[in-house]
């Protein structure tokens, strides 16, 4: 039962600077039937939120005003018709939140069924709150498009993010050699939990041997290097844009893409139950500590996405609800 019936959230109607962002007061939103009401205990921040917050926010497609916000955790406090328990422990993300209906920047979010997952984990909210966009997009790349094994050599390319790290984590569980590249000397040393930390120039290939399996985070500016960087019969998955550039003109598959090297890309929209599961079900059988660069209350929203945009913090970005 909620007896206050206002919440407060992140409203947004036209492109905003972080130190601009506030928190308004509204009316907590009425459920109806294939949408559960959510209690938002963290969230995690997001690029593709800044990218909405900063610019994509005047695209017709965005639904306006809008509460952004792609992920939370939290508990449903109103199931609707969808068979959850009252208090059930849940985390949602993407399908549209924050873009076509409202997101996680509020104490409460109205999200359909269908993109709220059940998580048992005993981890805090805090740590809970890093993995739902940030391991789903890692194991996706990882499993469903580089098929990863304990025998690969897996190279990350871009890997002081929070998928980066998130990355690394899981394929250093799963015992396979993990070299890690940054493009910048001083944060070689963030990158400690892989088997070796590398400086990238924006040409590894030839400079590094052996690579079976390939994580794009720089994205379509070094693809092509990294495609020829892995051994053949090696597959490259695409799944960041860190470097700015979204797309490939001209391409040429028979030129760009190396005889006998595969070339995958993963987008984090369809998260299923199953793999959620499967994903809190690893993080706990390899007593794994989700990274966090922060945490922020969220009274300090505007703090937080500052330093987002500043790039103040190494990894995920937490905020507490
Ligand atoms: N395909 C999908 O569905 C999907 C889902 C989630 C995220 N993504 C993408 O994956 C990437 C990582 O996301 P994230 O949320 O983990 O990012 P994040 O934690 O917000 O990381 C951003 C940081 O990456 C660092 N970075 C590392 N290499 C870089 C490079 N070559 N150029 C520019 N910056 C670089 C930057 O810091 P420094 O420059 O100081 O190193 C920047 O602060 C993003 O491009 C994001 O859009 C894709």
């Amino acid at each position: 039962m909620i007896m206050d019936k206002k919440m407060k959230a992140v409203v947004l109607t036209e492109p905003t600077d972080a130190d601009k962002v506030t928190l308004t007061e509204m009316e907590i939103p009425e459920v109806k039937p294939g949408w559960v009401l959510v209690k938002v205990r963290a969230f995690g921040l997001n690029h593709s939120e800044q990218i909405l917050r900063l610019n994509e926010i005047r695209a017709d497609y965005i639904q306006k005003p809008i509460i952004p916000g792609i992920e939370c955790v939290g508990e449903i406090v109103d199931p609707s018709d969808s068979g959850f328990a009252v208090g059930q422990k849940v985390a949602a993300l993407m399908g549209g939140m924050g873009r076509s209906f409202h997101g996680s920047y509020a104490e409460y979010a109205l999200l359909p069924a269908h993109h709220v997952f059940e998580t048992d984990t005993a981890l805090s909210w805090e740590q809970m709150a890093a993995v739902p966009e940030t391991w789903f997009t890692a194991w996706g790349s990882l499993f469903e498009c580089l098929q990863l094994k304990a025998e690969d050599t897996l190279l990350v390319r871009g890997a002081t993010c929070a998928l980066g790290y998130a990355a690394i984590q899981i394929a250093k569980a799963l015992r396979c050699k993990v070299i890690a590249t940054t493009h910048r000397k001083n944060k070689l040393t963030l990158l400690h939990d892989a088997d070796e930390a590398i400086l990238d120039t924006g040409e590894l290939a030839g400079t590094i041997h052996g690579v079976t399996k390939a994580l794009e985070l720089v994205g379509p500016k070094t693809l092509s290097d990294t495609l020829r960087t892995v051994e053949k019969g090696g597959i490259v998955c695409n799944t960041g844009v860190l470097g700015g550039v979204y797309t490939l003109n001209n391409f040429d598959p028979i030129k760009f893409i190396p005889n006998g090297v595969y070339l995958t890309g993963f987008f984090s929209n369809y998260p299923t139950q199953d793999i959620m599961q499967d994903i809190f079900r690893f993080i706990e059988d390899h007593e794994i500590t989700p990274k966090i660069g922060a945490a922020y209350p969220f009274g300090r929203i505007s703090e937080a996405l500052y330093d987002m945009d500043h790039h103040k913090v190494n990894g995920k970005i937490v905020v507490t609800v």
